[in-house]
């Protein structure tokens, strides 16, 4: 094979200038023997204190992490494998996929070559729709492997059971449910309207000095599951869920809040008026949106503007993209301060 030999003292300047011109074949190690180093390379050069060398031995081949693309190189055509989905999804032991339209006939295909490629996967379901309705809930397809829609999740240090498809869950908002919680740094009382199956709540107990967490979820499926989430992480004695319209519980929550997370990003505005009823002088509100990069300043401004028709006043601490909805659309959330 095609070399370029060289002793040790030399090899680090050999390399470098090897690989600036990108000469060394990447397929293939770099061999030491008898005290010289040799390069695969992929054609002959002129190289100071270096000998270009056909060798008598094979160079090693490199060993490569296999990808989707190279378990289905002979079942897909080159068009179709440039269109494999790139981004997917974990719940627990759970694989989404997003299928394109033109690769459906391939799709359990490609769920299968997923089961073989991580091991940490049992089950392989495809995004039959967006989120819908009031519960935020999505039909999936199970396309590979064991027929299980329930799992439990780990993540920033806690479990987290649910049914992808009876309870809204993104495992993408791990980072945001941290941030939230990083920012208490006292024994502060927390609500979390719209908890679902209680991430924000079990996240922000474990790992913040917060004194209790409040969670409200009107999908009865989700407080179940939110219920069961605080014994499986052992934090009854600093959440507490009820079930049902926020609308019909908060008024019975004697108490007002030093936090409020308003997860629900669709219509999460509409139900400023019934955090303000909760919220005193200095209390933190997360608000979060779908919005355009363009619509963020006037999405603060029009926050502001519902404050002030309920005589509150606000400051909009931060704009937060803290996910992305669809190619121009992020997930925003503000942190808002009631100063009125
Ligand atoms: C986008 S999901 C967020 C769930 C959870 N906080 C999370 O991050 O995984 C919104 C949740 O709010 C619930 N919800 C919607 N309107 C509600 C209301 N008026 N009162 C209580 N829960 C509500 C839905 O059932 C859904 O579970």
């Amino acid at each position: 094979m095609l070399s370029a030999q060289t002793d040790l003292k030399n090899a680090q300047k050999v390399k470098e200038f090897l690989l600036k011109k990108n000469l060394i074949d990447q397929d293939y190690n770099i061999v030491k023997e008898m005290g010289f180093i040799y390069f695969p390379i992929k054609k002959k050069v002129k190289i100071t204190h270096t000998k270009i060398v056909d060798t008598k031995f094979s160079f090693p081949k490199k060993q490569r992490d296999s990808t989707i693309g190279d378990l289905l190189k002979n079942q897909l055509t080159k068009a179709e494998s440039k269109i494999i989905p790139k981004s997917q999804e974990v719940i627990g032991t759970i694989l989404l996929l997003e299928i394109p339209e033109k690769l459906q006939p391939k799709e359990k295909l490609i769920a299968e070559a997923h089961l073989k490629l991580h091991k940490n996967i049992q089950t392989v379901v495809k995004k039959a729709d967006a989120h819908t309705g009031e519960f935020r809930t999505r039909k999936v397809q199970i396309l590979a492997g064991k027929p299980a829609k329930e799992t439990i999740h780990l993540e920033n240090k806690v479990k987290i059971k649910l049914n992808i498809e009876q309870v809204y869950f993104s495992a993408r908002s791990a980072h945001e449910r941290l941030r939230i919680a990083q920012q208490i740094k006292t024994p502060e009382q927390v609500l979390v309207m719209f908890s679902g199956a209680a991430p924000y709540p079990l996240v922000i107990a474990k790992n913040s000095p917060a004194k209790i967490v409040y969670g409200i979820e009107m999908n009865p499926i989700g407080h179940t599951y939110g219920l069961q989430n605080i014994t499986l992480n052992n934090l009854q004695n600093k959440i507490k869920l009820y079930e049902g319209d926020v609308r019909t519980i908060l008024p019975s929550i004697k108490q007002t809040f030093d936090r409020i997370i308003m997860p629900l990003p669709k219509t999460g505005e509409q139900f400023l008026d019934i955090a303000f009823t909760k919220a005193h002088k200095g209390t933190i509100i997360h608000l979060y949106a779908f919005l355009e990069d363009d619509q963020i300043n006037n999405y603060a401004q029009y926050v502001k503007n519902i404050a002030n028709q309920l005589t509150h006043k606000i400051k909009i601490l931060r704009k937060i993209k803290c996910g992305q909805f669809s190619p121009s659309v992020f997930r925003v959330c503000l942190d808002i301060k009631v100063e009125k």
